[in-house]
């Protein structure tokens, strides 16, 4: 048994997002998001699922907030929904809103957690997307008026600010594959998006700087561990080719300054990329104190010669449509198992090579682990308790990973679970639980699984046993 024991320094915390959790979508002068709009068209979530009411976060949130202080983490990252607080995307500030937020980071400085607030977790006010969404420039200056609105009101009480999560999903899913908000399949325009999303972070980053200068800035981003099927050189290509779009294509100018140049050959069919103007990439590369990285699963690649069966498993469906912009020459591939209820592969080392990834390539940018969990199907026993030990087992041997990739010296400085509750799964409605509380949804009781007691211990103790 290898026994890592983490530094009292070490930031321990659990995260959500305000569609997901808030509910409450109607209420006090909140306006519709994409999310919204798309969750309502049939088809297209399952089962039907809305974030209509989800856990009830926005009438419940101080009970939240207690169970938060008696797991014992230092921190707590949620999102701001930006229809809440600005609800048609420009112009008009929604004070209840704006009040709601406050309330809440009030809440954890008082309960002495650090607010860890992400700006934009995927819900776009509708009429933003009714005007082109992503795809348009003007999203990206909208989005920097509305993180001055935020910044300004909640300032450095927010300990840190993360621009932007996961916007690969934002770009890919939303407007490639279409399983995501706004359910659109425009290879270009997400191309496009993905230059709009990088841009709204570079804005939005120097407005934190200039409003809140004592606060920490980051960024979320779900870099992908790719795989190659064998050693051959097509192979290695299609991992190139895979990690240009998923990876490069933000740490490139978030962190480099500009977009790696085979990015925008291999995607030469599809885009000139003449919607990056002079000076953006300079914009976007604003220092981060802190990159935030959300890690599930890895993934595995081969060249595809256009005439056996292809697979395309890559953990988002073999859709019609793939997010996988001008990669038609690459094939997916099943994993080894085992898969969580997602059918996504457990696969721990992935994490510490990531991160030691990231530490060659930027030795001096600290990082933290922003997201990390696993959804399974949960029983309530007799007894009323959920013993979830496959999402302890999963907790275990990746934060034994990350304590791995901190051995040989990866500046991870804080892990957040996913999630604090059960809740909104996106194309999954309630179906696939992530919480490490179980939510009844006929009830909003919360109920503690096994494996927050576990988490609680470990943030206690900072001993892991592995
Ligand atoms: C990443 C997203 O940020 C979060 O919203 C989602 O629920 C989890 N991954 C699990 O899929």
């Amino acid at each position: 048994m290898t026994q890592h024991h983490f530094p009292e320094s070490f930031l321990w915390g659990s995260a959500t997002a305000a569609y997901q959790i808030e509910g409450a979508a109607t209420e006090d002068g909140r306006g519709p998001s994409i999310w919204d709009t798309y969750s309502h068209t049939p088809g297209r979530t399952l089962n039907g699922d809305t974030g209509d009411v989800a856990a009830d976060h926005y009438h419940l949130w101080q009970q939240d907030l207690d169970h938060i202080a008696e797991l014992g983490l230092g921190a707590y990252r949620f999102s701001v929904s930006w229809p809440r607080v600005q609800p048609g995307g420009a112009g008009r500030f929604n004070q209840a809103g704006i009040d709601f937020y406050s309330r809440l980071v009030d809440g954890l400085l008082e309960r002495g957690v650090r607010p860890v607030a992400t700006m934009y977790h995927w819900d776009l006010p509708q009429e933003l997307e009714d005007a082109g969404g992503w795809a348009e420039r003007d999203t990206a200056l909208r989005f920097q008026e509305y993180a001055a609105g935020i910044v300004g009101a909640l300032g450095d009480r927010v300990h840190t600010w993360t621009t932007l999560n996961e916007p690969w999903c934002s770009a890919y899913l939303g407007y490639a594959s279409g399983v995501h908000a706004p359910g659109r399949t425009e290879p270009a325009a997400a191309l496009a998006a993905v230059h709009h999303l990088n841009l709204a972070h570079g804005l939005a980053g120097r407005v934190v700087r200039e409003v809140a200068p004592a606060a920490e800035l980051s960024v979320t981003l779900n870099l992908h561990v790719i795989r190659p099927a064998s050693d051959s050189e097509a192979d290695r290509d299609a991992v190139r080719r895979i990690d240009a779009l998923a990876n490069r294509a933000f740490l490139g100018p978030m962190l480099d300054g500009e977009y790696p140049a085979d990015l925008l050959a291999d995607t030469a069919s599809v885009t000139d990329w003449s919607f990056v103007r002079d000076g953006d990439e300079k914009l976007i590369a604003v220092p981060l104190d802190v990159l935030g990285v959300n890690y599930y699963s890895s993934t595995l690649v081969r060249a595809w010669d256009g005439a056996s069966a292809r697979s395309d498993a890559d953990g988002h469906g073999a859709s019609a449509s793939s997010p996988w912009v001008a990669a038609e020459n690459v094939d997916f591939l099943p994993q080894p198992g085992p898969y969580t209820a997602m059918g996504w592969n457990i696969d721990p080392p992935a994490l510490t090579e990531l991160l030691l990834r990231l530490h060659r390539e930027y030795p001096s940018q600290p990082m933290m682990i922003t997201e990390n969990g696993a959804a399974f199907d949960d029983v309530v026993s007799a007894d009323g308790r959920i013993h979830d030990d496959r999402r302890i087992d999963y907790l275990r041997r990746h934060i034994g990973a990350m304590a791995d990739a901190r051995a040989q010296g990866a500046d991870v400085r804080g892990y957040f679970v996913w999630s604090l509750l059960d809740n909104f799964e996106w194309g999954y409605g309630y179906d696939r639980r992530f919480g490490i509380i179980r939510v009844d949804y006929d009830t909003q009781v919360r109920t503690w699984k096994d494996s927050a007691h576990w988490y609680q211990r470990l943030a206690a103790t900072g001993e892991l046993d592995q």
